[in-house]
């Protein structure tokens, strides 16, 4: 078996170099040995966006773009979506394996006894205006958190990671059903700890105070269950990336939570979800698909919902959602833009523009179409996204502090701009 390593030869001074391969990888600075002289700062990576670049080790998700795999912690997604609930893949991903009886019934107890806030979070979130967005008010409720339990500062002590991550999963979904509500102008609904994390998440939504009990449709709070473990973790993307970079800071995990929220909301990333409704609303009607397609192929706006940065095959979380979508129309009624987006997608996959390029319906493609049918308005659908990655931010933000190579996240640049120059004063300026 030949050594695992390069040998890489600087044709600007004929010398070679051999730097060993780490897990098909090589340390970027191992290049830095490179040089024209002793004054030289060495060789360094260039890789704008991190197309070819790890930047940590994971042992939390792995993807297979090109087969359309994902597996948490060796568990493929299509297993846990069909045989587990949201809580229960939560403590697989946090705690590196699927959880007893007895394990995840503590679990859920624990989660559950965090699903309240502090009365003045309400007052806080009564502060927004009654149209700010709900990844607005959720990005930055959760920041306030922070001021609520400044020990979460203390990241180097597992007790508080362990308390503050219970919080953070017991309180999103409250902060975001309070966030909805607000929107109504409809008074906030306390958790009821005696229903599951989502029939929970769906009461604190809709219960109305005149109704004395609130009773969630199984089918379609199952449904819910289901799309919050295909959002669990998608290893480093853009809004880990985020969680990962501001906790390397050692900033607490509510200020990191919402960096990662904020990520999370850019349109080519969860933000999708909504884009791809709006898109299909914009489209209306199956006669307008050609056209519509013939503008993306003359690249005047995108398909959103379709390509992805690792998946050059079929997302395999679409795939379950798609299937997902038949069971809550059997309760709520077809949602007609269903029919609108599987012709676009049937169309698009025919076509070589996107054969070519390799796009396929991700994850936001169909998600949205079921969370209008559950009868959420598509600005929520990023935060029911949230709610869902929320244990794989927390996962990976506790796996960074626990990698004895990660220090604080500070990348290099190549600098493009001017050379030294003189201060003129004002009163020369532009003379
Ligand atoms: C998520 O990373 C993750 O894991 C993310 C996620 C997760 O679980 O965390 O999976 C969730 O964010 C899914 C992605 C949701 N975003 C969208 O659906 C928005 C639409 N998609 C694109 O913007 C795009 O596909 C990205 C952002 C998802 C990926 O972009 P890349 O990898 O940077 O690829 P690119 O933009 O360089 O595109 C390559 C080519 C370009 O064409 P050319 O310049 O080569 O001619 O493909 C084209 C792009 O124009 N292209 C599209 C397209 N996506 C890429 N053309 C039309 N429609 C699209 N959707």
């Amino acid at each position: 078996m030949p050594e695992e390593t390069l040998t890489i030869t600087d044709n600007r001074t004929s010398k070679t170099y051999t730097v060993p391969l780490f897990k098909g990888c090589i340390r970027t600075m191992d290049l830095r040995q490179i040089k024209v002289n002793d004054d030289d700062f060495g060789v360094m990576g260039y890789d704008p966006a991190f197309m070819n670049t790890a930047s940590c080790q994971s042992a939390i998700t792995f993807i297979d773009g090109d087969k359309g795999i994902l597996r948490y912690r060796g568990y493929p997604i299509e297993q846990l979506a069909e045989q587990c609930t949201y809580l229960e893949v939560a403590y697989l991903i946090l705690n590196g394996e699927l959880p007893t009886e007895s394990q995840l019934k503590d679990f859920v107890k624990e989660v559950t006894y965090h699903t309240m806030v502090h009365e003045n979070v309400k007052k806080f979130m009564d502060g927004f205006h009654y149209d700010a967005h709900p990844m607005g008010m959720l990005m930055s409720t959760m920041a306030a958190l922070a001021t609520f339990y400044p020990e979460a500062r203390k990241i180097g002590d597992p007790a508080s990671r362990r308390l503050q991550i219970l919080r953070l999963l017991g309180k999103m979904p409250t902060i975001a059903a309070y966030a909805y509500r607000h929107s109504l102008g409809l008074p906030y609904v306390d958790p009821n700890n005696s229903l599951s994390y989502t029939e929970n998440f769906m009461s604190m939504l809709w219960k109305m105070p005149a109704e004395p009990v609130y009773k969630p449709n199984p089918v379609l709070a199952r449904a819910l269950d289901v799309l919050f473990i295909l959002h669990a973790d998608h290893e480093q993307n853009c809004s880990t990336n985020a969680m990962r970079s501001v906790g390397s800071s050692q900033a607490d995990p509510f200020a990191s939570t919402a960096a990662a929220i904020g990520a999370l909301w850019g349109p080519l990333h969860g933000g999708a979800n909504e884009q791809v409704l709006v898109m299909l609303d914009e489209i209306g009607k199956m006669e307008n698909i050609p056209a519509f397609i013939a503008d993306v192929k003359a690249g005047k706006g995108k398909l959103m919902g379709f390509g992805h940065r690792v998946y050059k095959n079929y997302d395999p979380r679409a795939k379950i959602i798609k299937r997902t979508a038949e069971e809550v129309f059997q309760v709520t009624g077809r949602n007609p833009k269903l029919d609108i987006a599987m012709e676009l997608e049937k169309i698009a996959l025919s076509d070589e523009y996107f054969i070519k390029r390799k796009l396929y319906p991700n994850v936001d493609f169909y998600s949205g179409i079921i969370y209008q049918a559950l009868g959420f308005t598509p600005d929520i659908f990023t935060v029911l996204f949230a709610i869902g990655r929320n244990v794989g931010w927390l996962a990976q933000w506790q796996e960074l502090l626990g990698d004895k190579e990660q220090k604080i996240a500070r990348p290099r640049q190549i600098y493009t701009g001017y050379d030294q120059r003189d201060v003129v004063p004002l009163n020369k300026r532009g003379k």
